[in-house]
């Protein structure tokens, strides 16, 4: 027990979770699947249990946050829930590091709150399952719950009330398909405008279209399980698409509207199909989360041409290129504060790709 330092990597899905049916559990409406991304896209979090601490603290890229935030509070819910598991009542010292390109507009939150479940639990003297960690992370944000597994995961939407049902399984491992590619084309970093948190949440309510887009769910993951177990592109990318413009139509039949789209996803959107129209078949394959940026899904051949093609479209400001990554790992050296719960002068040095600890 005491100290423990996680990292996590963000996922992309290509069946998106967007609404629940459950706000404080973080119950999905429905299931999702996702890839986890490589270490470009990770965060970094240490967390401390110990007696000498007078009050839970929680340290952003390198700020004190405020604990009486309702949002920071919120986020956190799983420390309570892990000292109830470990039996203790030492207060936690959490510390975090976002290690995303500054101009990439990630949202962060998935990496950070699955690298929290599983330091915290460490930290703590759990020793908990891949469910167990994906359900802590889920509490402090539904695609969260992804991100404690590698590769291609689904999260099943469970059906009890309490949510112990409602956790993130791997598919298949990063090795399964080695050569897809996420081509990332950056255009716009400033803060989305509506969250996803407070988007779905009127999506649910006011869309007339949401129905529809519960229904057709279940039948896009058994397909798209099938197209990715049989490393069906042509298949994959289609489905992947139109998922993305399904989540898109619903948040635009949101009332009042929510559009997370703007001109350079469009630009992007058509150059995509001009770029597989003269491939002849679907070789690359567009994704929008609750933002502007695209994540192009490709594979590895396709590479040098796709990012050319994309850093060339008007607004285009950034491409970066990830693999499927491995899942959480724990370090041993690296942490972000001391056992005595000094928290360590570090930054994100994005040159190098390193944490710099001082
Ligand atoms: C569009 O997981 O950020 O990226 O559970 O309220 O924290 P909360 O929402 P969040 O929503 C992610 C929405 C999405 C789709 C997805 O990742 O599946």
């Amino acid at each position: 027990m005491g100290l423990a330092t996680f990292e996590a990597t963000a996922n992309i899905a290509v069946a998106k979770y967007w609404g629940k049916r459950d706000e404080k559990l973080i119950l999905p409406k429905e299931g999702s699947l996702s890839f986890t991304m490589d270490d470009q896209l990770k965060t970094r979090t240490s967390v401390l249990f110990s007696p000498a601490l007078k009050e839970d603290e929680f340290w952003l890229n390198g700020k004190k946050m405020d604990m009486a935030d309702k949002d920071t509070a919120e986020r956190l819910q799983q420390i309570e829930i892990i000292r109830q598991k470990a039996g203790i009542k030492d207060k936690a010292k959490i510390v975090s590091l976002n290690c995303f390109p500054t101009a990439a507009g990630f949202a962060s939150s998935a990496a950070g709150l699955a690298a929290l479940a599983c330091a915290a639990s460490k930290a703590a003297g759990l020793d908990l399952s891949t469910e167990e960690l994906s359900i802590l992370a889920r509490l402090g944000s539904g695609s969260a719950c992804r991100s404690v597994l590698g590769g291609f995961v689904e999260w099943k939407k469970g059906i009890k009330p309490d949510g112990s049902d409602s956790y993130a399984e791997q598919i298949a491992p990063a090795s399964r398909w080695p050569e897809l590619r996420n081509v990332i084309a950056i255009g716009d970093s400033g803060k989305k405008k509506v969250s996803s948190r407070a988007g779905m949440k009127q999506t649910v309510a006011t869309s007339a279209l949401y129905p529809a887009r519960l229904a057709y769910m279940p039948k896009l993951i058994t397909d798209m399980k099938a197209a990715v177990a049989a490393k069906d592109f042509a298949k994959f990318g289609e489905l992947t698409m139109r998922e993305s413009s399904n989540m898109h139509a619903v948040m635009l039949d949101t009332w009042p509207p929510i559009m997370y789209l703007n001109d350079v996803s469009k630009r992007i959107i058509y150059a995509v199909h001009d770029y597989n129209a003269a491939a002849g078949g679907i070789v690359a394959a567009y994704t929008f989360d609750a933002g502007p940026n695209a994540h192009v899904y490709t594979t590895e051949e396709r590479v040098p041409a796709l990012r050319k093609m994309l850093s060339e479209i008007e607004g285009v400001e950034k491409t970066m290129v990830c693999k499927v990554g491995e899942g959480p790992k724990q370090l041993k050296e690296g942490h972000l504060l001391s056992p005595d719960g000094t928290v360590l002068k570090h930054r994100f040095d994005e040159a190098s790709g390193k944490i710099i600890i001082e």
